[in-house]
């Protein structure tokens, strides 16, 4: 791993998608760097962001707003929704970046082997375009975040979790430490112009079964995994209000686990931050209330 020297001037920081899961962490996490953060947005408010967070509007279908938004930037954090304006989007976002003469982006991606599949495939011709650009560089490859769990929330206190992942494991990952990493590869004054990609995950890998029983010893009484066929499981998916990318997108990820795909670990967030990544039990620990009555963040 790279030390991190400090910085030494006061750069100005610019976080796409600061109102996301990640980029809300981010911007708490930065805001007590010596640097000006910029929380670039298609909304001009946010009720995720800090109070004073300066936020500027961007509209990706007027790339100029984009040039504008990020004119005098030094450093871009670029992370974007699951979305089939992805591709298109970023791209505009890294180009508009290269224009302005920032120095060092940190991308959002995924870990994952290259696929047809959502968002991977989407995240895959991202980097490629970045690659092509002369403009230093982090990818950060988290695997699956746990806060997919908070979808189990209202099917667990329901009595109806299920899935296709049988009793494969993944490698879950807590938000606040991609938010942790992202701050860190953003203040490194020292690799500016070096093209890196970390890949991050928890401390270990997880079944559903496992958390199944994890759970049950939080609510004190048995939370059963429904083991689906693809078919069947898609079906409930839609008959929740699933929409059809999203149903998707969710059986891809279930498959991705029960052939555990995403069940490697590494050190990475424990190297650069000092201290151990977020374990998926402390995240259940913490977000338990939500599975006994529902509530909770949807985002894939
Ligand atoms: N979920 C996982 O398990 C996982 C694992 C690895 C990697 N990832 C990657 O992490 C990224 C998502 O990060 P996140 O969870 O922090 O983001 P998020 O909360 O889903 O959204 C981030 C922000 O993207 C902005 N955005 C701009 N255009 C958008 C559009 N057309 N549709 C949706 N959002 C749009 C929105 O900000 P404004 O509305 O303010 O403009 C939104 O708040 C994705 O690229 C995903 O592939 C996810």
């Amino acid at each position: 791993m790279s030390s991190h020297g400090p910085i030494t001037a006061r750069p100005r920081i610019a976080v796409a998608g600061a109102t996301g899961r990640v980029g809300a962490a981010l911007v708490g996490g930065l805001a007590y760097d010596a640097v000006d953060i910029v929380a670039l947005s298609r909304r001009g408010s946010s009720s995720r962001l800090p109070v004073g967070t300066n936020i500027v509007e961007i509209d990706f279908d007027r790339p100029a707003s984009l040039l504008d938004a990020l004119t005098g930037t030094e450093r871009l954090f670029l992370a974007h929704g699951t979305s089939d304006q992805q591709v298109g989007n970023e791209i505009a976002m890294i180009d508009a970046a290269v224009a302005a003469g920032v120095s060092h982006i940190v991308k959002l991606s995924a870990m994952g082997p290259p696929t047809r599949l959502h968002p991977f495939d989407w995240h895959m011709r991202v980097e490629a375009h970045l690659a092509e650009q002369a403009i230093g560089y982090t990818v950060l490859r988290p695997s699956c975040f746990v806060d997919v769990l908070a979808r189990a929330k209202e099917p667990v206190s329901k009595g109806t979790w299920g899935g296709t992942a049988g009793a494969g494991r993944v490698n879950l990952i807590d938000t606040r430490d991609v938010a942790d990493v992202a701050r860190i590869a953003l203040l490194d004054g020292q690799f500016l112009t070096s093209q890196r990609a970390y890949h991050l995950t928890g401390p270990k890998a997880v079944s559903m079964p496992d958390i199944a029983d994890e759970l049950s010893s939080l609510v004190h009484r048995p939370v059963p995994y429904a083991h689906r066929t693809p078919e069947e499981h898609r079906d409930v998916l839609i008959a929740s209000g699933t929409g059809e990318m999203v149903a998707d997108l969710l059986l891809g990820l279930d498959r991705i686990f029960l052939e555990g795909v995403l069940a490697e670990t590494t050190t990475t967030v424990a190297e650069l931050t000092g201290r151990e990544a977020r374990s998926t039990s402390r995240w259940l620990h913490d977000n338990i209330s939500g599975f006994v009555s529902s509530s909770g963040s949807l985002a894939v």
